[in-house]
């Protein structure tokens, strides 16, 4: 296993969920955070909670990873101790209602195309040239389920989704020669904010979990510490992960 002591890991949509518990789970392993998400309050008390907890450095950015110029401006306005950044996982994204495509809103599609792909694009475009001229970086992008399967009521995110999985594999052909990897985590239902924001209505956001015990946000954390941690000679293309009861993106079991 490769140390993440002193490494420094820059994780999008750090205020919540999944991205939240990277933040936590790198920090135990003795790593540096650059922390970011629009809700620049709650990045900063998880920074605080996170230095004190773990002693290890955070350095916190508001940042909407929509806007190009606010990312570009971000990155390259990093104080120098924190320009080497050695790992990036691409956290920040989210899915707006699940309707027939033909009932659906397109404002949801603009906010999912702009935050899972274009975002996903903006931030890796203005991290990736320092980790190819100090010769080192791993990216690792948090894929879903749904850029495996498409699923009913779900044109849109699936297709942002899909669209994670195939950046990962052209970066990762892209890169080849840079001694950079690339990675993706997909995972199926995981229980954070995630449904809240996607149905506007914590009853039906509930009811996504109802009858199994979903994964949380701490467990695909261990996912991608796992990914961040393996010996140099070696790079985990991708990993899926379900829920116990979860066969598919479509199909779980209920008790
Ligand atoms: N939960 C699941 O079942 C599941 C399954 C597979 C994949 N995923 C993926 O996992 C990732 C994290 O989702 P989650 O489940 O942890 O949901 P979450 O609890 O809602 O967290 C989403 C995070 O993304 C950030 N974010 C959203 N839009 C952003 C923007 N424009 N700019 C910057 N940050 C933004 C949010 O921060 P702010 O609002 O503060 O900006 C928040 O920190 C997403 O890419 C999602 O597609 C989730």
């Amino acid at each position: 296993m490769e140390s993440l002591k002193g490494k420094i890991v820059f994780i999008t949509g750090a205020s919540s969920g999944i991205g939240k518990s990277c933040a936590y789970a790198f920090a135990a392993k003795g790593a540096n955070l650059v922390i970011s998400a629009r809700r620049e309050k709650i990045v900063e008390e998880v920074a605080k909670d996170i230095r004190e907890k773990f002693g290890v450095k955070v350095y916190t950015i508001k940042l909407d990873v929509r806007n190009r110029e606010e990312i570009t401006k971000a990155v390259s306005a990093l104080p120098d101790e924190w320009k080497g950044i050695d790992i990036l996982i691409n956290n920040a994204g989210l899915a707006r209602g699940m309707d027939k495509f033909y009932d659906d809103d397109p404002n949801g599609w603009d906010e999912m195309i702009d935050t899972n792909v274009k975002g996903l694009l903006f931030v890796t475009h203005a991290i990736l040239p320092g980790m190819i001229e100090r010769k080192f970086g791993h990216i690792i992008n948090i894929g879903s389920i749904a850029g495996r399967e498409a699923y009913p009521k779900g044109a849109v995110y699936c297709a942002t989704k899909h669209a994670v999985d195939a950046i990962t594999r052209s970066l990762r052909m892209d890169t080849i020669d840079k001694n950079i990897l690339v990675s993706t985590i997909d995972a199926g239902m995981v229980e954070t904010n995630f449904s809240n924001i996607r149905f506007g209505d914590p009853e039906k956001a509930k009811n996504v979990y109802k009858g199994l015990t979903p994964l949380t946000g701490d467990d695909i954390a261990d996912a991608v510490v796992f990914c961040a941690s393996r010996p140099a000679h070696v790079n985990i293309a991708e990993i899926t992960l379900l829920a116990a009861r979860q066969a598919s993106a479509t199909i779980s079991y209920r008790e």
